[in-house]
């Protein structure tokens, strides 16, 4: 039979602070509880203090899915994040090493908020022209780190959080296997959710952008729009490549942004209320984070029932994948602690 990439382990790591709804207006940020459950649906997220970074949630999740998949070595190790724990060198290597997989190939991927999907269809690809035999894919972001505490569009919609989960060579008919998949990009978009200052174009030692370059920065409604259009098109795109109708899908998991974003693709593409699978009330949208730390806590889906993943991202960025509900037992675990506190500081 034709072999596949299988998830055989799922991982998570939230970091223990809650914030909620009315912790942010008590802030001093201009927004209520009600504005923000009526417009996004979400109630509370989960942030990083001082100290903690992308790296060390992600060596969490990852751990996480080594010990759901019962294994500790891995032949390749992508880190999906647009908030690694500095611009230059990328955080995988880090995160590599800091499992007891150092010698081992890693890199990070950038595709923000559809990083995660992006990365299940590389992996894929390279499981099935036999470069590798095991991947380990995390999905982490602290974008805490580059949310504007006082701009009420994108400081009420972010959470950190990171999940992971380790790919192996299989059968099509597994439980968890990759069946199908479709991505696109439009860089026509690239200033609807975008950071200007610290990159080549604007490099943050000459300073002097105004506060929203320095910031996430997000045209909400447009993306809004975006999102909706994209998110349906995509997954009707995979759904139409795997020969499946949208009511025969027993799992749609789509990238946690907003309730209204997730009920209108879900509506227009004809998933079922039952089959719509997620946790942004609870975590808010953790961008690469999102779909693993969504699948990793959905409640009784049956090994092996159609499933459907599909994300919208800053770039833009879309991607959904066809697959079947994995097998593995979802393991959750606390940050891992900064392995040296000179991490900490400036070098
Ligand atoms: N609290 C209170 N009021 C707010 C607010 C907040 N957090 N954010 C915006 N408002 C106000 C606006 O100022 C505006 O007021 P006005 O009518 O007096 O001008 C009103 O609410 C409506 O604003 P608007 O921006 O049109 O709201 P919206 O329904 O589009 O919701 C977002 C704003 C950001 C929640 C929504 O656009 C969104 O979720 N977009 C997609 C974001 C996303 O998914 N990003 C990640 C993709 S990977």
């Amino acid at each position: 039979m034709e072999q596949t990439a299988v998830i055989t382990g799922l991982g998570a790591c939230l970091p223990p602070l809650v914030v909620g709804n009315e912790d942010l207006a008590r802030s001093g940020l201009d927004t209520s509880d009600e504005w923000i459950v009526a417009r996004t649906g979400i109630e509370r997220r989960r942030r990083v203090t001082p100290g903690t970074a992308t790296s060390d949630l992600g060596v969490a999740a990852a751990r996480a899915a080594l010990a759901s998949a019962a294994v500790s070595e891995v032949d390749l190790v992508l880190l999906a994040t647009t908030t690694p724990d500095r611009l230059c060198p990328a955080s995988a290597p880090r995160v590599a090493t800091r499992l007891g997989l150092a010698g081992v190939p890693a890199f990070d991927l950038a595709a923000v908020c559809s990083g995660f999907v992006y990365g299940l269809v590389v992996a894929r690809a390279l499981i099935r022209a036999e470069a590798y035999a095991r991947v380990l894919l995390i999905g982490a972001d602290t974008y805490s780190s580059i949310v504007d505490p006082l701009d009420r569009n994108t400081a009420v919609i972010f959470g950190d959080g990171a999940g992971a989960v380790v790919l192996e060579r299989g059968p099509m008919d597994a439980a968890g296997a990759i069946l199908d998949a479709d991505l696109g990009s439009d860089g026509g978009g690239h200033d609807l959710i975008t950071l200007v200052e610290g990159g080549s174009r604007y490099p943050a030692r000459l300073g002097g952008t105004a506060r929203q370059h320095r910031y996430l920065h997000m045209k909400g409604t447009d993306v809004f729009r975006y999102a909706v259009r994209q998110m349906t098109a995509s997954t009707q795109a995979v759904l139409a490549r795997a020969g499946w109708r949208a009511d025969s899908v027993e799992a749609f998991v789509g990238h946690q942004a907003n309730q209204r974003i997730l009920n209108a693709v879900a509506d227009r593409v004809g998933i079922a209320p039952q089959s719509r699978i997620g946790n942004l009330r609870e975590v808010g949208n953790t961008a690469a984070a999102s779909i693993p730390l969504a699948m990793a806590e959905a409640p009784g889906v049956r090994p092996g029932g159609r499933t459907v993943l599909t994300a919208f991202g800053g770039g833009v960025t879309w991607g959904s994948v066809g697959l079947t509900w994995p097998a593995a037992m979802p393991v959750h675990s606390e940050p891992a602690p900064p392995p040296d506190p000179q991490d900490e500081r400036l070098p």
